[in-house]
């Protein structure tokens, strides 16, 4: 089958990977000086793909920089992580599983590493000692990246993706320290800790109370520019023998926030659509398209927050910004100001809405579409 040349839902690989050239070049540095770093940005916005890119970069230029990839998104508890943690760094410090093997035997010698085969015949490790074990004595497996480091002379870079997921282990402050202790006296291996839920990360990485203050250089992700995305909609489009002019590329970009995985989304749906050029119908009625599709998950998000909590986010649509003044308050029947923080503070938590300098935004551009087009419209006070 044809690629289609807009991709979503994966992380972006080279092809499809777009301007983020600041940034890489941030994070380029940062591995090749083994500066921690972390980065933060709502869902979708283009963290793993800035990453991965990042690191095949890295491996592709320097065969002394080795870069281990860990998501933790499904990690929830400390001994999972450290399972995960010392299988993301063997793979990734080793070339061929045969290598695997041997560090695994040489370097994690008191977990009793057995090695099995998986029908596609991919060697998959796992540890004779029980993990509970472990937890009481984690030293080798936390200090397992400079161990290798130092033992093959390379560097190593160690990258974390979902990082948030750690707030939600049991005891998760006493974990944290524990890595920060191991972690911080590595001097051959650079940390990349990255993941969503701003106000918790950011709690975790500047709060001067917290382990991880002060563990290195933070970024916070921006959106890709409407221009950029203009640019690499249109380019995408010739280079598969179609017509879309950079304006309306630019139009397509703009109605769905310039938000990552929703460019790539639109521009695939409207590429799929158009015959040889582009138009704004063709734009328009795509947007409905997904919209369409994805109301039913919205339909399940909506049904799972309780009244106020919509009420909220009919004020923000409604352009208010005043929320916790007394007419507002009534109005939303929001009941008292504390009553509004705590509106406020879970639907951060669930990443439905952010707020940045006062300013409230709904994160996913075509749920706020659909409660504005669809969901308010119907609903009657
Ligand atoms: N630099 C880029 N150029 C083009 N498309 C991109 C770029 N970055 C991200 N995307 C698009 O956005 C989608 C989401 O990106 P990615 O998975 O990297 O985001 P994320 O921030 O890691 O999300 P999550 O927080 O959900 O893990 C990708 O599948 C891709 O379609
Ligand atoms: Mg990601």
């Amino acid at each position: 089958m044809k690629k289609l040349p807009f991709i979503f839902g994966k992380s972006s690989d080279s092809i499809n990977f777009t301007d983020r050239e600041e940034e890489s070049l941030r994070l380029e540095t940062n591995f090749k000086s083994l500066i921690n770093t972390t980065i933060i940005s709502p869902r979708r916005w283009g963290k793993t793909s800035l990453v991965e890119n990042v690191a095949e970069n890295i491996r592709k230029e320097n065969k002394k920089i080795k870069v281990c990839m860990l998501d933790i998104f499904n990690v929830r508890s400390e001994t999972e992580f450290y399972e995960h943690f010392a299988k993301g760094v063997l793979k990734g410090t080793s070339n061929q599983w045969e290598e695997m093997i041997e560090n695994a035997k040489k370097f994690l010698s008191h977990l009793l590493p057995k090695i099995t085969f998986s029908p596609d015949s991919q060697a998959e490790i796992s540890f004779g000692v029980s993990w509970e074990t472990l937890q009481k004595n984690p030293d080798e497996i936390l200090n397992l990246p400079e161990t290798i480091a130092k033992e093959k002379k390379i560097s190593v870079i160690v990258c974390v993706d979902e990082f948030q997921a750690i707030g939600d282990f049991s005891e998760s402050i006493a974990f944290q320290r524990k890595l920060r202790s191991h972690w911080q006296h590595h001097h051959n291996v650079g940390y990349c800790l990255y993941g969503s839920k701003r106000t918790m990360l950011l709690d975790i990485f500047s709060n001067a109370s917290m382990p991880f203050y002060k563990f290195g250089d933070i970024m916070f992700l921006q959106k890709i520019s409407n221009k950029k995305w203009g640019k690499f909609v249109n380019k995408r489009f010739e280079e598969t023998g179609k017509k879309i002019t950079i304006e309306q590329a630019e139009y397509l970009a703009e109605l769905v926030d310039n938000h990552s995985y929703y460019v790539q989304q639109l521009a695939q749906q409207a590429w799929l659509c158009t015959k040889t050029s582009c138009s704004k119908t063709i734009i328009d009625e795509s947007l409905q398209r997904i919209k369409n599709q994805l109301s039913l998950l919205f339909v399940g998000q909506i049904e799972t927050m309780t009244s106020t909590q919509i009420n909220f986010l009919n004020a923000v649509l409604d352009g208010e910004t005043a929320f916790s003044s007394q007419e507002n308050l009534k109005k939303y029947r929001f009941g008292s100001s504390a009553n509004l923080k705590k509106i406020k503070d879970a639907l951060i938590s669930r990443e439905i809405i952010d707020i940045y300098t006062q300013k409230v935004d709904i994160l996913d551009p075509i749920f706020k579409l659909w409660l504005k087009e669809d969901f308010f419209k119907i609903k009657l006070y």
